[in-house]
């Protein structure tokens, strides 16, 4: 195994909405898609896309959903040895709503992830010691989360820390405790408490995390590129210029294509510029993993645009 992501899948309702109903208003919107999601599925797809070779720990219901979502995974290849069914509990959902300005709102219900426990991430241990790089969301318990850093610190395998959604429990301890903490920037407005309107500002507050000890702090900030911290430079990775549709999974589109790239090879920087070409050609098209680009079309645009 390269890579394991343990953490959430989703099912994504995605409405395309004209505007938001108010409340005790009905609105006829023009589009309605399912598609599969979900933080850690998503990533665990884009990552397999290009061409790693992924487990994930997760948890599904017991419901319609639950063989979709595993077949799904299959499909992409993805081990599934440690996906399993909880018993009477619903499979995690999330209404999406996308606007014409590509902008989505997102609900989710956790369902089946919120069953994610320690013990689950402990009985694929022996699999996960195979892997070289471990990548983790806040969709699931944060125990679960917690376990997992240190199964990856145990064993000398890089973790990779998406804190998203963001969560004010999240412990800092453990955010030191991972290799690469990567947030965007609404999350790490939430994380630090601090303003992220301009560049500036968002390195002051990735600052922030580096002198409490984060090694590496990667701040996607959708059209506003990628910026990159450490202990003794920031750079900013500039991002592509497309015609946005659906934003929906692009942080996860990136998190999934950097975790392929640095497990590939350690370059960090080359795994930045893949993800912010790949998650800007998602962006592209509607969907999460249904809109992810495979890696001759992530070629071609870098050509395109060098
Ligand atoms: O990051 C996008 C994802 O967030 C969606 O796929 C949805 O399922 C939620 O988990
Ligand atoms: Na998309």
């Amino acid at each position: 195994m390269d890579i394991a992501v343990i953490g959430s899948n989703m099912v994504d309702l995605i409405s395309y909405i004209d505007k938001m109903p108010k409340e005790g208003e009905t609105l006829e919107a023009p589009d309605f898609e399912i598609g599969c999601g979900g933080k850690g599925a998503n990533q665990a797809v884009a990552a397999a896309k290009m061409g790693s070779n992924v487990m994930m720990v997760t948890k599904v219901g017991d419901d319609l959903f639950a063989d979709n979502t595993i077949q799904n995974l299959k499909n992409y290849g993805i081990d599934t040895e440690f996906t399993e069914k909880v018993p009477g509990t619903s499979s995690g959902v999330a209404p999406i709503f996308v606007d014409p300005e590509s902008k989505n709102r997102i609900l989710i219900i956790k369902g089946a992830n919120q069953h994610l426990q320690p013990e689950d991430v402990d009985r694929a241990a022996e699999k996960l010691k195979t892997c070289s790089l471990i990548v983790l969301q806040l969709e699931v318990p944060l125990p679960t989360v917690y376990r997992a850093i240190e199964i990856g610190n145990k064993h000398g395998i890089p973790v990779i820390l998406n804190p998203a959604p963001a969560s004010k429990d999240l412990d800092f301890e453990y955010v030191c405790k991972s290799d690469f903490f990567i947030p965007n920037e609404s999350e790490l407005e939430i994380l630090t408490g601090m303003p992220v309107e301009s560049d500036e500002q968002v390195k002051a507050a990735a600052t922030v995390l580096i002198e409490k000890g984060v090694k590496d702090v990667i701040v996607t900030m959708g059209s506003r590129g990628v910026m990159w911290v450490t202990k003794d430079k920031t750079q900013v990775i500039e991002s592509h210029k497309v015609a946005a549709i659906d934003t929906t999974g692009a942080g996860d589109a990136f998190i999934g294509c950097f975790a392929h790239y640095y497990a590939k090879n350690g370059d960090l920087l080359q795994a930045i510029k893949m993800a912010t070409a790949f998650a800007a050609l998602s962006v592209t098209k509607r969907g999460t993993q249904s809109s992810y680009p495979t890696a001759e079309e992530v070629e071609e645009l870098l050509k395109i645009q060098a």
